[in-house]
């Protein structure tokens, strides 16, 4: 059944209070809940309450009196004639053979929740909307020796000893709020305690839970939350207002983390960290989604959603916030790139895909398929053009009548919108368009100059192509960032003011914007900084984009210039074309940035990661990934060849010998060691292997190590094997580290990975029932191994699908998501087409599909 936007209706009936007493057992657990229920006006004499379909429900009484009731799929019917009621229910659990991760289960012997959106059904019956608010105290009771630790939401109000060994703790969350953040945890854990003292003076203390073999590996989780605590405070003004926060790391998680009122959990990946194990990028994961979680507090959990359509309303609004935050702490220029090439790799596929949506949707079948790079990832570029159009002060104040008038409140994106257009004075009528209209916007940009006059026009025009459902596109606002440079290198005033750099706002299907006065023709930076998720076409020369690319101020524009010239090259070898201007200007660029110790060492190493097949692939019309893989190839293989020297002397520069450190600078040293590393070994000879061998062996941080590691596998050198049997051995029962093992192999950039894929799900280590070990080495084959995946014959292809087809039963959400590279099949050249489609058919066949997986093929196939 599809639900719609445009059918919400407010509820019948809320919830005042529930009242939860859990009784935890291995067997079976048994939830006693006692809700008083309130009738709103346009309550009628039945009772809706949300209930999964095989929720063992042992009772359920009104006011005292066992009731009959109806059911069907995930609603019970209950009569109810009076405006207040308190309803009684007992149901039976069964948390050990929970395989899909949702609602209660158990994960590595510690019970815990997982309710949004809508997991809390599954633990017993409820009105299980956003829009239903209610204080909770929940009671639970547990055997003390193998659950210690008992956490709920909220404050701890009591706890003493049982009969039997059994033990209770009484949890008390007065803040009403939403069944989706209700949590609970109880199993062995060890924690770390710290305080924060909050800007009102609130004593606030801060524990981190694990498994006790990880205690070793909290320290940057907690010092990742106390600077997020403050982050919030000093940039948007917002304090916690509890007495307790908790972080809960569990083993077995669908996702990266839960915002939990008072409770977060979160998936290991991003909590632990260590020199030993963690690359740094895996440190920058824990901090970034340690405080994409605490900042839910305020743009999540005090002011909610009304409905899960709105789900971009806290989840574009917080990703937005945790890439301010995280360009605060290491750098913005390379968490600019970063964030864009998340955009580009996996929102862009998806927004040219079968289930384009969009960061508003209009319908869905199964809201879990809804957490989508759109909603969080263009989401949050939605959020950021809305600051940039208010500027800085203006967008504050907007933020700040957002968070009091809404505060305690279940919203939607037009509240949020309301807020700044009311806080600002500005006018964001059109700019609404961006929340309901699914596709990425196609920007032109033509560029002309009048010698005589010394103008410089510059004409946009923007369209976005047909989705599903919605075949005509009306113009967006586009805020177009722009400076322009003179033939010194210097940028030019744009005023008498001098005004360096502008925003063009495009909300036309074109305009043109005209320069005067100017010396000579200037050659435009457009779209600075990424102004607007749109694809941008320019008509530059490759000359000028080397020019950018070696030397624009803004460094996401420096860049992107590379990017777009890398892309113009691959293109070339695609086409077969012989005049190739992009190559060579290229290598200009990259040389100069490389050699020269003054351009930020993270900026240098993005530039060295060229365009892979997958992005190549988005702009072209009938992939063969065959002829994508060979394009690549050959720029890498120029690259290495023409560039070897500058890039030896930078990977023996960023050898530097000072004690390890994890601040942007050393960071980025180390992105450039491997990232050089990795460019030459594209043409190995003994000198580079052995350079590679001994850093995979032997280099201080696990950044290098995986670096040089990757490079062996990816140039199937003989001393991979080795390495990684070596690595194994190391590592073994390091669960976070042997995913890393796992993916290393899957992503190998070789049609032949599928072989040892196939040995890998037979590997003694190897799971279903852990989605990371899942996604480290199914997920990473057929999303980030582009030539190991597509193969020609198909069995790539297959190979995902009977994962698909086992895991639908057990962990529909993960079956779901693991689909993705399929949906993109009508894109492709036969025969990898037909090939896809094929496995989608089979997929389809299956009865009995859950709904998210049968969404996801359904969709993708009509
Ligand atoms: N609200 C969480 C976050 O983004 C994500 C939870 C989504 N869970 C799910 N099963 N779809 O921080
Ligand atoms: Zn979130």
């Amino acid at each position: 059944r599809t639900i719609r936007r445009d059918e919400y209706r407010p509820p019948a009936h809320t919830v005042r209070r529930a009242t939860l007493t859990f009784d935890l057992r291995d067997e079976a657990t048994t939830v006693a809940a006692r809700l008083r229920i309130a009738r709103n006006e346009s309550g009628q004499g039945v009772l809706h309450l949300h209930a999964a379909t095989d929720l063992e429900i042992l009772s359920l009484r009104v006011d005292g009196v066992e009731t009959a009731y109806e059911r069907d799929e995930e609603t019970i019917r209950v009569p109810a004639d009076k405006d207040e009621l308190l309803v009684e229910t007992v149901t039976r659990l069964r948390p050990a053979q929970n395989t899909a991760l949702e609602g209660l289960y158990r994960s590595s012997g510690v019970f815990c929740t997982q309710c949004e959106p809508e997991g809390f059904r599954k633990i017993t019956p409820y009105i299980d909307r956003p829009d239903v608010m209610a204080p909770f105290t929940v009671r639970i009771e547990a055997d003390r020796a193998s659950c210690p630790v008992l956490l709920s939401n909220g404050n701890p109000i009591e706890s003493g000893d049982l009969e039997d060994g059994r033990h209770f703790a009484v949890w008390d969350d007065p803040f009403p709020k939403s069944a989706y953040l209700f949590a609970l945890v109880a199993g062995d854990l060890g924690w770390v305690e710290d305080h924060f003292t909050t800007m009102h003076g609130r004593e606030v203390t801060l524990r981190i839970h694990a498994d006790r073999r990880d205690l070793g590996k909290l320290d940057h989780a907690m010092e990742s939350l106390k600077k997020s605590m403050k982050w919030d405070e000093d940039v948007y003004g917002r304090a916690y207002e509890h007495d307790v926060f908790n972080i809960v790391a569990v083993a077995d998680f669908n996702m990266g983390a839960m915002e939990n009122t008072g409770l977060n959990i979160f998936n290991t990946k991003y909590v632990l960290a260590d020199k030993e194990i963690s690359t740094d990028l895996d440190y920058q994961g824990v901090e970034g989604v340690i405080a994409h979680e605490y900042f839910h507090n305020w743009s999540g959990n005090r002011v909610t959603c009304r409905d899960w359509f709105q789900l971009s309303l806290k989840e574009g609004f917080t990703v937005y916030r945790d890439q301010c935050f995280s360009a605060d702490q290491s750098g913005a220029a390379v968490q600019r790139i970063s964030d864009v090439e998340t955009l580009r790799r996996a929102q862009f596929p998806e927004d040219a895909g079968p289930t384009a949506h969009p960061i508003r949707p209009d319908s869905y079948i199964e809201i879990n398929n809804f957490y989508t790079p759109t909603v969080y990832e263009k989401g949050a570029e939605v959020v950021r053009m809305l600051q940039a159009l208010l500027g800085p002060e203006k967008f504050r104040k907007g933020t700040d009548l957002y968070f009091t008038r809404n505060d305690g409140n279940a919203v939607t994106c037009d509240d949020f919108v309301d807020a700044l257009q009311d806080a600002s004075g500005i006018d964001l009528t059109d700019f609404r368009r961006w929340y309901g209209q699914a596709g990425t916007p196609r920007l032109t940009a033509r560029t002309s100059w009048d010698e005589a006059a010394r103008q410089f026009e510059i004409e946009l025009t923007q369209s976005t192509a047909p989705t599903p459902g919605q075949p005509n596109k009306e113009p967006l606002v586009i805020p177009v960032r722009t400076a322009l440079f003179g033939t010194d290198g210097k940028l030019l005033a744009l005023d008498a003011q001098g005004t360096l750099e502008t925003v063009l706002t495009l909300d036309q299907p074109s305009a043109r914007f005209v320069f005067e006065n100017l010396p000579s023709r200037p050659i435009p930076s457009l779209l600075r900084g990424y102004s607007a998720p749109v694809r941008l076409e320019l008509d530059l020369d490759a000359a000028s984009l080397a020019f950018l690319a070696g030397h624009d101020n803004d460094p996401f524009n420096r860049w992107d210039a590379a990017q777009q010239l890398a892309l113009r090259a691959l293109q070339a070898h695609l086409t077969g074309r012989a005049d190739d201007r992009a190559l060579p200007a290229l290598l200009v660029a990259l040389r100069l940035t490389l050699s020269d110790p003054n351009v930020d060492r993270g900026l240098a190493a993005a530039m060295l990661e060229l365009p892979d097949e997958a992005t190549l692939a988005l702009d072209v019309d009938q992939v063969a990934p065959d002829a994508l893989a060979a394009a690549v190839d050959h720029l890498h293989e120029t690259v290495s060849r023409e560039l070897g020297d500058v890039l030896l002397d930078v990977y023996k520069s960023c050898d530097t010998n000072e004690p390890i450190a994890f601040d942007a600078a050393s960071i980025g040293r180390r992105a450039l060691r491997v990232a050089s590393l990795q460019m030459l070994m594209v043409l190995p000879d003994e000198h580079r292997t052995a350079l590679a061998e001994t850093q995979a062996r032997d280099a201080p941080t696990m950044t290098e190590r995986m670096g040089a590691l990757r490079a062996l596998v990816d140039a199937d050198a003989p001393a991979a094997a080795p390495v990684l049997d070596a690595f194994y051995t190391r590592h073994h029962g390091d669960a976070l580290t042997i995913d890393k093992w796992f993916a290393l192999q899957a992503t190998a950039r070789r049609p032949e990975a599928l072989t040892r894929v196939r040995e890998l799900l037979d590997h003694p280590d190897f799971t279903l029932g852990n989605p990371n070990r899942l996604r480290s080495l199914v997920g990473a084959y057929a999303a980030s191994n582009f030539v190991g995946f597509h193969r020609a014959d198909g069995e790539g292809y297959r190979l995902l699908a009977d994962i698909v087809l086992d895991l639908d039963s057990r962990n529909p959400q993960v079956a779901s998501r693991l689909l993705g590279p399929l949906k993109q099949w009508r894109r492709f050249a036969e025969p990898w087409r037909e090939h896809m489609r094929a496995q989608l058919t089979r997929i389809a066949a299956k009865p009995d599909l859950s709904r998210d997986v049968y969404e996801t093929v359904s969709k993708s196939l009509a």
